[in-house]
Parts: structure tokens; sequence; C-alpha cells
């Protein structure tokens, strides 16, 4: 039996065979504006409701501004305990949502350049490597107790990085390199993750195609064109998803007062 793992959309854990089987890597992929962290932040606050710990990694905004959006779709994150690696203090209480924003990479960054210097090989790590968000992903385990290797009984973890994109956004080709190095350093079994990955939107794929095939599950998100459409039309597809079965239809991707939600077309 394959455990499942609640989107927090129930439309979408409908079109999924009841939710992602737990465990899986899953890319959310799509266009600036189509819903890929509205979609990630559901994922979050359906963990949390379960008392599913999350680690939540935003290159996008302050992770302020994330409590804020989530908040007008209903989504009060902030009534969770929070820690963010950006701070200086240790967490007095264990939290159930770990943050990494730009300030916990730049504080990691800054760690293990130091740390460097005290060894052999100087070496100065950017904010925005994937050494830099592997140490800090390993560090947001060990704040939430993860076993290693995903033996013994760890609790089930929800992982989200958005964007993934942002990590090779000035070495497209590196991404699937990249993606495989990612998963291999921060795999667990009891860790089911969205990666969300920017799509530019002439080029399409060319934006860093790789995280696709690291994946276990695809979904994909875009709009029909502004200038024919007049409108802002979205549109939601589950590209793959492994392990289980899964509808392979297109569905409308609406976001309103209740955040995203999904109506067949
Ligand atoms: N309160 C709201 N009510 C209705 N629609 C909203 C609301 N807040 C945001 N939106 C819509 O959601 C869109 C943003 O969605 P989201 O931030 O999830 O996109 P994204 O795919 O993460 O984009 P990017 O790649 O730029 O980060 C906005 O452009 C807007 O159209
Ligand atoms: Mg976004």
């Amino acid at each position: 039996m394959v455990e499942r793992v609640s989107t927090g959309i129930a439309r979408l854990d409908k079109a999924l065979e009841g939710g992602v089987p737990r465990g899986s890597w899953v890319a959310i992929t799509g266009e600036p504006g189509t819903g890929k962290t509205i979609l990630s932040m559901h994922f979050a606050w359906a963990g949390l409701r379960v008392g599913d710990p999350v680690v939540y990694v935003t290159t996008e905004q302050e992770f302020r501004d994330v409590l804020t959006q989530a908040a007008q779709f209903g989504m009060h994150l902030d009534e969770f305990p929070i820690y963010s690696l950006g701070w200086r203090k240790e967490p007095e209480e264990p939290p159930l949502i770990v943050v990494v924003d730009m300030f916990g990479l730049l504080k990691i960054a800054r760690h293990m350049s130091e740390r460097s210097r005290e060894g052999e090989k100087a070496r100065r790590y950017g904010v925005l490597s994937m050494d830099t968000l592997i140490e800090a992903i390993n560090e947001a385990y060990d704040v939430l107790n993860v076993s290693q290797g995903g033996k013994g009984p760890g609790r089930h973890v929800r992982l989200i990085v958005d964007s993934m994109s942002a990590f090779w956004s000035d070495k497209p080709v590196m991404a699937r390199k990249f993606s495989y190095q990612f998963k291999i350093a921060a795999h667990r079994d009891n860790v089911t993750a969205y990666l969300t990955s920017q799509y530019a939107m002439t080029t399409k794929s060319t934006f860093g195609f790789g995280l696709e095939h690291v994946a276990d599950g695809v979904v994909h998100l875009w709009m029909d064109d502004v200038e024919s459409a007049r409108e802002v039309r979205r549109w939601l597809i589950i590209k793959k998803m492994r392990m289980t079965n899964h509808e392979r239809r297109a569905m409308r991707l609406e976001v309103g007062k209740g955040g995203v939600s999904l109506v067949d077309a």
C-alpha cells in the first residue's frame, strides 16, 4: 500500500488517487504567476494541520511575506511554532516550521566560507549555491531531528524549495546535475518534497530542464497566451507521478479567496 500525502487541495488529491505518494519529490514547474508559490503554501498548510513539520526554503521573498500571502488565503501558518535558520538564537521550543530564506542562506554561506578558511583550502560559498542549500536543508533536518537516510521511526516531514531554479539561474545547463546532487544529499524516506521551477516563457524547457528528470512527479502550470485570451487563464496538469495512477487531463486553476481551486474543463 502506498501511503498518501495530501496536497491540501481536495480536487488535486482526487486526481492523484488520494494524494502524492509519501516520500515523493514533486517538481512544480511553470511560468511566473501561474500559482507555484500558492500551491506550495497549500502543501505546507495541509501538513501543519496533521502535525507534519515543514522545511520551507524561499528564495523568492522574505518569509514574512509568505506568511502574509498565505494568511490572505486563510492559511495561518504563523499559528505554528516557527524557527528561521537566519536567527541568532537557538529554537526555544521544537518548531513545526523551519524557514530557510535569504538571510538563513547568507548566514550558512558565511559560516561555510569561514570554516573553509581554517582548513587547507579557503573557499567562498555563494548564497545561492547548491552546497549552501544542502547544508541548510541538513541543518533544518537536524533542528527537526530527521534521522539520516530515513532509517528509524522518523516523523513525516514536508520539504518545500521555492524555487530550485534560483540555484542555477546563472548556469541553467547545470540544472540536471544540481538536481541529482541535491536529491542524493537531501532525500530521506520520510520526506515528501515540493520543488518549484520557473520556466522562461519564450524558451520554455531551456531554462534548466533537469529537475523534471530527477523528480518522482511533475505538476506543470501554465497560462494561455494573455494577448489572445485577453485574460489570465491558468491551467494545471499532472505530467508524471511515480507509484500511482493519476488523471491526465488539464484542469483550470483559479486563485480565489481560499487560494487555489481546480475546475474541470
Ligand atoms: N488574494 C488573491 N486573490 C486572487 N488572486 C491572487 C491573490 N493573490 C495572488 N493572486 C494571483 O496569484 C498570482 C501569483 O501566484 P504565485 O505567486 O503562486 O505564482 P508563481 O507561479 O509562484 O509565480 P513566480 O514564478 O513569479 O514566483 C498573482 O499573479 C495573482 O494573479
Ligand atoms: Mg512564486
